[in-house]
């Protein structure tokens, strides 16, 4: 097997707060091969987004970061390296597009910006070149909105603007946290389409985060499940389809999911809610609202299973 692009070990996040200390990620292990698209699904608040940001050293200074090891492309990747790669690299799509371009430049200037600072393109094709890459994520007009600036633009628009400039770089390694959240299902499918192929052309790795369960279903490779800061399952995308998953969070989590049209809000079939990430917590964080719980659950560590070579449960009674 090759080398993968990004390997993560031994990963531990917190984060200190007046109320106590938020434990946001533990022990998270992950490998992205090149050209791979890795799904990771969990409820909200289960530490999608404190993973992509712990990757893309974008933590703020009450976080408490701690790794055993973290290399991308072989090269260690530290609080130095990553800044070097990010917008290059490595790019991100935020969850909350708006927020993440600037509201005083004008969003064809901006993708001019990242195609000239990082990519290929000189100066003066840059401005073809930033409307061709609007028309890819089918911008109506894009001549047009080249000279808009954010705040003229609706919350889908400037989410396909975020998409296009983090395309435009050519990113070894995408994270892209809910990109389609709050596009319609045309250009949801579009922008996808688009994702895929070129993660399949130039062989981008892909970190899909998402609330859509068919979606990760139909777009990514692997997918893996998040509860309460821990990494509960990795699986193949067919045998999740299958419905061979042995975590009883996952477990729950796509059998509950009867329609493609389903996402993880709409899910009310999980009892509980995730337990107060701050104060003590048992080894299983799942065990609070487990049917299958044991006291020696709260035991660790806990056992991790491999049903086969790409499928791991970090469970000690696996389904
Ligand atoms: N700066 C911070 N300070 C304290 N706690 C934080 C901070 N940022 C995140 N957290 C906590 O870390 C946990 C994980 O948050 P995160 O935003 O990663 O969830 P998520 O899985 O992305 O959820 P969503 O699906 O709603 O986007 C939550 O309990 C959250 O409250
Ligand atoms: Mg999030």
């Amino acid at each position: 097997m090759r080398p993968p692009l990004l390997s993560i070990s031994g990963l531990d996040l917190d984060f200190r707060t007046r109320s106590g200390t938020v434990k946001a990620l533990e022990g998270i292990d992950l490998d992205l091969a090149r050209g791979e698209i890795l799904g990771i699904v969990g409820e909200s608040g289960s530490g999608k987004s404190v993973l992509s940001f712990a990757i893309m050293g974008l933590l703020d200074g009450a976080a408490d970061l701690r790794v055993a090891n973290m290399t991308f492309g072989g090269m260690s990747l530290d609080a130095g390296t990553v800044a070097e790669m990010r917008g290059r690299e490595l790019s991100m799509i935020f969850q909350s597009p708006r927020t993440a371009l600037n509201p005083i430049r004008k969003i064809g200037r901006q993708i001019e910006d990242v195609l000239v600072r990082h990519g290929p393109v000189p100066r003066r094709k840059a401005r073809a070149a930033a409307i061709a890459a609007l028309a890819q994520v089918r911008i109506p007009d894009p001549e047009r909105r080249y000279d808009a600036y954010p705040f003229e633009l609706s919350g889908g628009m400037c989410q396909r603007v975020m998409i296009a400039m983090a395309l435009a770089c050519n990113p070894t390694m995408l994270i892209a946290d809910e990109p389609t959240t709050g596009l319609d299902v045309t250009t949801q499918a579009v922008v996808m389409d688009l994702i895929r192929d070129i993660a399949r052309d130039r062989q981008m790795s892909v970190m899909l985060i998402t609330h859509d369960l068919a979606l990760a279903g139909e777009y990514c490779d692997r997918v893996l499940v998040m509860h309460a800061g821990h990494i509960v399952e990795t699986a193949g995308v067919a045998d999740i389809a299958a419905g061979d998953l042995h975590h009883p969070y996952s477990q729950r989590l796509f059998a509950a999911t009867p329609a493609s049209s389903d996402s993880l809000d709409d899910l009310a079939a999980i009892p509980g809610t995730l337990p107060d990430l701050r104060g003590t917590l048992p080894a299983c964080r799942y065990m609070g609202r487990c049917d299958r719980a044991r006291p020696d659950c709260a035991e660790g560590p806990l056992p991790c299973h491999r049903p086969s070579a790409d499928h791991t449960v970090l469970c000690r009674y696996p389904l």
